[in-house]
């Protein structure tokens, strides 16, 4: 995909701050074996930003989500969320903040029963908030968000779907819930080029006219320079280097992000 000449925006300034994580750090398996898979990443996410998170294959990107999202336990470090300690939450607290922070992850395709059309897969979704009494209008609502008219899609099955088209139900059916955050974890991968445009414009509309909070994972940093307001960089589980899009594209201070940059043609001549 090229990129486009300048970044995406600027960043807004005086965004409240929605996620501090200080000091996270994720262990796995003990002794001599041990992985710290993510260590002491100190990372805050302001509210209505896309916040893209790149760096290679096992730097701890999805390590890092899947803590976000109350998947894997923390083993050291905070993480907060509207100020409140999310490891502290309890009960209808925790239910609450797992609404409020959605994923969207790699394949659509696994998330998806190939014998449930699209209708099915959605209201089986709604049922976990207790089939909301305004089901229909959220999934009309939620569907629309990605670009879809509802009679359109829902009596279809996955596989009458393209790829893309399968990932913007699976946003869909996060935006159900109708979430703070929306966590997309190589969400556009599998995608080829001109679908894989398509979803990031659903998500910067998200942006634009929800004001949804975005983390963004990828391991193309390609993408990053497309979507992002902020871009944090891991490597080997470090946050190395974070900042604004712009800085961080066009002026990298780490040779490790100078290097995933210099795999993307023509990206680090500012124009
Ligand atoms: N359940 C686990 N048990 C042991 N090690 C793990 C586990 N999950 C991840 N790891 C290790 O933690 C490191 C980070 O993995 P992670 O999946 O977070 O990387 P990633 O950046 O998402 O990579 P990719 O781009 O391939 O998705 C890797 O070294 C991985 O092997
Ligand atoms: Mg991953």
């Amino acid at each position: 995909m090229t990129a486009p000449a300048t970044p995406a925006r600027p960043v807004r300034e005086g965004g409240r701050e929605l996620f501090v994580g200080r000091g996270l750090t994720k262990t796995f398996g003990r002794g001599r074996k041990a992985v710290e898979a993510v260590k002491g990443v100190d990372l805050s996410i302001a509210e209505g930003d896309i916040t893209t998170i790149v760096g290679e294959s096992g730097s701890g990107k999805s390590t890092l989500a899947r803590m976000v999202l109350g998947l894997l336990p923390i083993t050291a470090g905070t993480l907060s969320f509207d100020g409140r300690d999310v490891t502290r939450l309890g009960g209808a607290a925790r239910k609450a903040y797992w609404r409020d922070v959605q994923a969207v992850f790699q394949d659509p395709f696994a998330s998806f029963n190939q014998f449930f059309t699209v209708r099915r897969l959605l209201e089986r979704s709604l049922r976990l908030l207790g089939g909301a009494r305004d089901g229909r209008q959220r999934m009309e609502e939620a569907l629309g968000h990605v670009g879809f008219a509802a009679d359109d899609v829902l009596d279809r099955f996955p596989h009458e779907l393209s790829g893309g088209q399968r990932q913007r139900v699976m946003i869909a059916r996060a935006l159900m819930m109708r979430p703070k955050v929306l966590v997309a974890d190589e969400a556009t991968s599998m995608l080829d080029a001109s679908l894989r445009v398509n979803v990031l414009n659903v998500l910067t509309d998200l942006r634009d006219e929800l004001g949804m909070t975005i983390i963004f994972i990828t391991h193309d940093i390609g993408q990053a320079c497309y979507i992002a307001d902020r871009v944090v960089v891991l490597e080997h589980g470090v946050m190395v280097e974070q900042g604004p899009a712009e800085d961080v594209i066009f002026r990298p201070q780490q040779e490790y992000t100078q290097r995933l940059l210099a795999d993307v043609p023509k990206l680090h001549e500012e124009p």
